[in-house]
């Protein structure tokens, strides 16, 4: 039978922005009708580089939210959360029995996150088994297939490389080789032109108003030659124009493109059309989401069912897992 197991997992370090949506959502939706999908919230995760959590509950309830809305269907997918499933902690234990230290090292998220976060001297040895964790996560559900963006492919290959060492170690192919949903995200860019992060302050979020949205869409930075509104100004350079391709209609579009350089619309107008438009293309989402965030009880009875579709699925293979490296010699 042919295997259509796809997981899926999102760290838990923030609210939902612009970018996730147009990236990871999409994409997510897209993939639901062809895949039995498990798409967990990756909470330990993201305690690999911050153990602040106190904000934890909430960015995990605002997440799934967001999911459930953009139209993941718990019904189809199970949703669950890893904290919740300890077959996750007993399964890195057994997995980082076999990956190497070298290979973690060699890992290039790895050193830029060290850089990136200034972390020095002080990652942790749960932060150098993130990949050890990330192939639990696909290894448990017997996942065929993990949609990444290129950035990530790197822990996939190091997934296939633990999985298959084990496989050959005790010669049996108990665990899947995962491949690639490879996605191209839509590089979508912040207010201020650099990368949509919550460190930077750049980003517009979907739990937001659109009073919000439209008070930051007037704040973003333009075509940076255009200074006066009398200068013309080049589309081709510009955020805003980047952001109307993806969210106005043609006419627009052709509108923008001869007068902007001819200077015959300002900067201003164009932001305002953005802003209506972009709040339009969000307000069914936004409205959605207002209804799940209304029904705490809900999401918890969703996650909780979920929980346990997941941890089905785990145990099982974990057991096989333990039969074959010979332990638990005296559990019933
Ligand atoms: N490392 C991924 C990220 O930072 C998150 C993740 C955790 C993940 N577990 C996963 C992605 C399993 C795919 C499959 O985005
Ligand atoms: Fe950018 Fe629009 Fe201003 Fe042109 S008119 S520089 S496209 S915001």
């Amino acid at each position: 039978m042919e295997n259509k197991n796809l997981m899926f997992g999102m760290r838990s370090t923030g609210r939902l922005h612009l970018g996730h949506y147009e990236g990871v959502l999409k994409n997510m939706t897209a993939l639901q009708p062809k895949y039995d999908c498990f798409i967990e919230v990756a909470d330990w995760h993201s305690i690999t580089t911050s153990l602040d959590t106190k904000d934890m509950k909430n960015i995990i309830f605002e997440m799934v939210c967001d999911w459930l809305a953009a139209g993941i269907d718990p019904k189809k997918s199970t949703i669950f959360v890893q904290s919740c499933l300890r077959e996750h902690a007993e399964l890195h234990i057994l997995l980082s029995m076999l990956t190497p230290v070298s290979w973690l090292e060699r890992v290039p998220t790895y050193k830029e996150q060290i850089q990136q976060l200034d972390l020095g001297e002080n990652t942790s040895y749960g932060f150098l088994g993130y990949p050890i964790l990330q192939a639990v996560d696909i290894a448990l559900y017997k996942a065929a297939h993990v949609p990444v963006g290129r950035d990530q492919l790197p822990h996939l290959e190091i997934t296939r490389e633990i999985l298959r060492k084990f496989n050959n170690y005790f010669n049996s192919p108990v665990f899947v080789e995962p491949q690639a949903v490879l996605t191209e995200m839509p590089m979508l860019l912040g207010t201020d032109n650099r990368k949509m992060s919550k460190s930077y302050g750049n980003s517009i979020y979907l739990g937001e108003t659109a009073e919000e949205t439209s008070k930051k869409v007037l704040q973003m930075i333009t075509d940076p030659n255009r200074i006066k509104k009398s200068d013309p100004g080049n589309p081709d350079i510009c955020n805003v124009y980047s952001y109307h391709k993806i969210y106005s209609g043609q006419a627009v579009l052709d509108r923008v493109k001869d007068e902007c350089p001819k200077a015959s619309i300002g900067c201003v107008e164009c932001k305002k059309i953005l802003a209506a438009n972009l709040n339009e293309k969000l307000a069914a989402h936004r409205e959605k989401r207002e209804q799940y965030v209304k029904n705490p009880g809900l999401i918890e009875d969703i996650i909780n069912d979920g929980n346990k579709r997941a941890s089905l699925v785990a145990s099982a293979t974990l057991s096989d897992v333990n039969a074959k490296m010979g332990l638990k010699y005296f559990a019933k």
